[in-house]
């Protein structure tokens, strides 16, 4: 199936070359201002050809709204949006005609389907996270401007090249208290600022060289992206089956080329004692009642606690290489894969805003 969620419903739409993308989104409230400019922003973060760092492939993803707005105001039906494909190359693509791209959706599609887009990954295409983007942008300003949710994601390592908070919880088992100041006042024009994406100005600069040496030896790289969600509600998210982390889990590792998922501490966490990991209760200075450190990630028991929601979300390497690749054909003769296409050497810039649009669905469900 192609849709996600139930209450706020996005049905997206499209392979990599076909003559365009997009999603249907159901359950926008009505009477809400909307119009293109309002969705721009977000598709133009994620397109490609952005800077040296991502695909050559030039889209501009300039969005249409088909349906569901009047003057500017939604009518609360299903709104349409729809995103040419532009810059199709699909004759990049012959050599995958022969052999399935390792680690690529080549073999499972055609598997599963008995039949498959001709070029590019069809659906598997990071095109087809246009519409997620797209609904995303209109769940984020309705939250915004209804509760002051501000949703902010950003680069936080590429190979081994890490932001130092990631260093602090892997090698002491803790966070500096101005990784919270981080988390408070993080925002999309510094997050912009570096091409990389990463808001830190030393872990920045070996990102770049790590992408870019990928990229002259036409190999990729993986990464991560951490997100952080502000002034949610106390009591989103339900005890057992639907616990905020867990749709959050589901949202983010519906994401293409993502490998894993980690809320809070993550992973981290299970080296530290309870004693260190323990959130004590406060009342702040504000006279709200919150939690003193916030290794939970802004939730507990499945329920948002009003802290800062936090977690990060593991990219492999693109399975498109241009490098010469020793593989095997469909027909079992192995052989040599060299690819042409254009690529992206890492994904992990460009899914920033593909993770923010994902929280947003969420959490406007
Ligand atoms: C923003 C973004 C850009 C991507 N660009 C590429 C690319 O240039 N080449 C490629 O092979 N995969 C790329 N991918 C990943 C594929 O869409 C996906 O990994 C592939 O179909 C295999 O599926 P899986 O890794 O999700 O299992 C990209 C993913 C994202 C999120």
């Amino acid at each position: 199936m192609s849709s996600f969620g139930k209450i706020y419903r996005v049905t997206t739409y499209g392979e990599s070359h076909c003559k365009g993308v997009g999603c249907i989104v159901d359950g926008v409230p009505p009477g809400m201002a909307l119009t293109e400019a309002d969705i721009q922003p977000q598709l133009s973060r994620r397109r490609p050809g952005q800077s040296k760092l991502t695909t050559p492939r030039d889209e501009k993803d300039r969005v249409t709204i088909m349906s569901g707005t009047e003057f500017g105001v939604t009518l609360g039906t299903p709104i349409g949006l729809t995103v040419p494909n532009l810059d199709q190359r699909p004759h990049d693509y012959s050599e995958t005609d022969v052999f399935p791209r390792p680690s690529h959706a080549d073999y499972t599609y055609l598997e599963k389907y008995g039949v498959k887009a001709s070029s590019g990954g069809g659906r598997a295409s990071a095109r087809e996270t246009i519409g997620r983007v797209a609904a995303g942008a209109i769940a984020e300003k309705y939250l915004k401007d209804a509760l002051g949710v501000d949703i902010v994601a950003f680069t936080s390592s590429v190979g081994k090249a890490a932001m130092p908070f990631i260093r602090d919880l892997q090698e002491n088992d803790t966070v500096k208290p101005e990784f919270y100041d981080f988390l408070n006042t993080i925002d999309r024009p510094t997050v912009d600022a570096d091409i990389t994406r990463c808001p830190h100005a030393e872990t920045a600069e070996q990102i770049k060289e790590v992408i870019l040496k990928k990229a002259e030896e036409k190999d990729s790289v993986g990464g991560t992206v951490t997100c952080v969600i502000r002034n949610c509600p106390v009591g989103l998210g339900e005890p057992c089956f639907d616990k905020l982390e867990a749709l959050l889990a589901h949202a983010m590792l519906s994401i293409p080329a993502t490998k894993g998922f980690e809320f809070g501490s993550g992973f981290c966490g299970t080296t530290m004692a309870g004693s260190q990991h323990n959130d004590p209760f406060v009342k702040k200075n504000d006279g709200s009642f919150g939690t003193k450190t916030n290794f939970s990630g802004g939730v507990q028991g499945g329920i948002t606690n009003g802290e800062n929601i936090y977690f990060r979300v593991a990219f492999k390497p693109a399975a498109t290489i241009s490098r010469d690749q020793e593989t095997t054909s469909y027909d079992g003769v192995v052989g040599t894969l060299a690819t042409r296409g254009r690529h992206d050497p890492s994904v992990v810039p460009r899914a920033v805003p593909i993770v923010e649009s994902m929280a947003a669905l969420v959490i406007m469900e």
